[in-house]
């Protein structure tokens, strides 16, 4: 039987992950069969055991599956514990094995794609939903100095900083405080303000000169958020769309055991009419 790969989202018409893993593929001289499985949460865990009849050996994970691919994998590796989500599963004797690469790629993008140091950096993190999960154990893991994580319902932060379990560097504040906690070297939106309408308004006073904002999403999403940051003079503003190609990287890696090279298809899709050019 064939080995099947998809991306399994709600919605999902518009990924790219299908694009990018063929992409990959023909650069290691093959072919892969990648598909979209638009899926509602109730129905994951059904479709993807119909998914393993079919042949299905890997499936990547988007909005709004990843807390639920995690309940559903078998087993886990250590940082999709820690952001109690997965993007990667792998089929194996036992069911599905649950990874998270969305935070290895955004940290991949960031010093490889972007050449910045993260380390010692004051940064902020709005959002504690799925995204924020997702990328926040590898940003300490990178040696950042803190991390405050703010979000609309401060409970949301609060769990996810306890989860995160660094007190020293992690902590959480409430959004309506957003105007008196400092500055920040590193402003990560990992908010999903951004698919709901265009508008982003946060007090200038989060930016510290020269500071570097970075949108979690793509395209239209990331519009909003990105004019503040150049508004607010960032240095840099950086759309997810390097993290999305990089976390695609590491499940290709795992899936068929090559590194592939992803800046030619970094380019390809940046120049592509279906992105928009919101990042640098
Ligand atoms: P995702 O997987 O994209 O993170 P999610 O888990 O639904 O999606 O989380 C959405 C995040 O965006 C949450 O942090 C949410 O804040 P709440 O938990 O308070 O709802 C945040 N969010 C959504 N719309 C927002 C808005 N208009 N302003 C600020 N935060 C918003």
């Amino acid at each position: 039987m064939t080995s099947r790969y998809a991306v399994f989202g709600h919605p999902v018409a518009h990924s790219l992950s299908p694009r990018i893993h063929r992409a990959f593929a023909r650069q290691a001289g093959t072919t892969v069969d990648y598909n979209l499985i638009d899926v509602d949460p109730d129905s994951f865990g059904d479709a993807l055991l119909a998914f393993a009849g079919a042949g299905g050996v890997g499936a990547n994970v988007t909005l709004p599956l990843k807390e639920a691919a995690y309940s559903l994998a078998s087993s886990s590796t250590d940082r999709a514990r820690r952001a109690g989500a997965v993007n990667t599963l792998t089929r194996n004797a036992d069911g599905w094995a649950g990874d998270n690469t969305d935070g290895a790629g955004l940290v991949r993008d960031l010093t490889e794609r972007h050449r910045l140091d993260l380390r010692g950096r004051r940064v902020l993190l709005l959002g504690a939903g799925g995204a924020a999960h997702g990328v926040a154990p590898a940003l300490l893991d990178a040696g950042i100095d803190s991390m405050i994580v703010v979000n609309r319902h401060a409970d949301r932060a609060d769990r996810m900083v306890d989860a995160l379990n660094d007190p020293e560097r992690a902590s959480s504040r409430y959004w309506d405080d957003l105007g008196t906690i400092g500055d920040f070297e590193l402003i990560i939106n990992a908010t999903s303000a951004g698919r709901e309408h265009g508008k982003f308004q946060l007090p200038f006073s989060l930016a510290k000169p020269r500071f570097v904002a970075v949108d979690l999403s793509y395209g239209e999403a990331a519009i909003g958020f990105l004019a503040w940051a150049r508004a607010a003079k960032a240095e840099h503003a950086i759309d997810g769309l390097g993290m999305l190609v990089e976390q695609a990287a590491e499940s290709f890696e795992q899936w068929h055991g090559k590194r592939p090279d992803t800046d030619p298809v970094y380019a390809e899709l940046r120049a592509s009419s279906a992105v928009l050019r919101t990042g640098d």
